[in-house]
């Protein structure tokens, strides 16, 4: 058996989002580009008698609750096996921010235990029970640039965005993902067509309509109740940004720059206001492997 797994568990931001209609179950239909980015926690593994997490940096739900611990006992529980381990989860990602830190954690605790326990439950059962765990959980068993639509569960790999500057603000204040969708309204409607992917190949195919396809409908109803986010945004444009909005439920929102260097300055000047990272785009082929190594 291997002694110890360690991986990072990248965040993402959505660079773009539409909210296609509210379905019967409560949840929302939706289209998006999710993409993979270079802020990280890191999972380590271990074999143990007994599940155990220990996390450090920023808080994380305690016990049960924690998405963590959740992924551990649906994977062993699918193995037929005890989940007997020790996480050692280390965390960066801003929480209630809409980098999906928390579903990263999960998926990578899938793929980290698959390896430490050698379960091989295959690639399919793994989506299946990442899915079960948060609608956006699929996506971080592959990363990259991926389209995803129904929940946001069902995921298909896309060829990577060229290298952008990337500058993301986490507001001090968090939102609540059902609480952001509530004050949507969003109509109980048949979903309807979505634009997002013809916004995508004509970006790939021109290197053009990079701000048609940046675009989030939970902006709106997310900028109303913490209209920060729209000053955060105008601050990153005035500060070159091609682009900016918000990720996925929020809070955080993102500029995309031209180049590396006006993003690192941009970042710069906005330090000790709320938490800024300059980072970037993480670029997988679509055809490789199917899992995050
Ligand atoms: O799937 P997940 O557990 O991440 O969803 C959290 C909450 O976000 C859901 O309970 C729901 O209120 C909202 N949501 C939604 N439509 C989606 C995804 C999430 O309404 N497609």
């Amino acid at each position: 058996m291997t002694s110890v797994v360690r991986l990072s568990a990248p965040a993402k931001i959505n660079l773009g989002l539409e909210v296609l209609g509210r379905r019967p179950d409560g949840f929302h239909a939706l289209a998006t580009v999710y993409q993979e980015i270079a802020l990280a926690d890191e999972l380590e593994f271990r074999p143990d008698a007994d599940l155990r997490l220990e996390a450090e940096g920023d808080p994380t739900p305690p016990g049960e609750e924690n998405l963590v611990v959740r992924a551990a006992r649906a994977l062993a529980a699918a193995a037929g096996i005890a989940p007997r381990a020790t996480i050692r989860l280390t965390k960066r990602i801003p929480s209630r921010a809409g980098l999906g830190g928390g579903s990263s954690d999960a998926a990578t605790t899938l793929l980290g235990l698959d390896r430490l326990w050698g379960t091989a439950v295959g690639a399919a059962r793994l989506r299946e029970i990442a899915a079960r765990l948060g609608s956006d959980v699929p996506f971080f068993l592959t990363g990259g640039t991926a389209f995803g639509h129904r929940r946001g569960e069902c995921v298909h790999r896309l060829p990577p965005v060229p290298e952008l500057g990337l500058v993301l603000i986490a507001p001090y204040a968090g939102l609540s993902t059902p609480e952001v969708f509530r004050a949507g309204a969003f109509a109980l409607t048949p979903p309807r067509n979505c634009n997002i992917m013809r916004r995508f190949a004509h970006y790939q195919r021109t290197g053009d309509g990079l701000s048609e396809l940046v675009h989030n409908d939970l902006q709106v109803p997310a900028e109303r109740l913490l209209p920060e986010i729209q000053d955060w945004r105008y601050r990153l444009q005035g500060l070159g940004a091609t682009c900016a909005a918000l990720s996925g439920s929020g809070s955080a929102v993102f500029g995309l720059f031209p180049a590396v260097e006006i993003a690192t300055r941009a970042a710069g000047s906005l330090r000790g206001q709320a938490r800024v990272f300059a980072t970037a785009v993480v670029r997988r082929d679509p055809g490789a492997a199917a899992a995050r190594d």
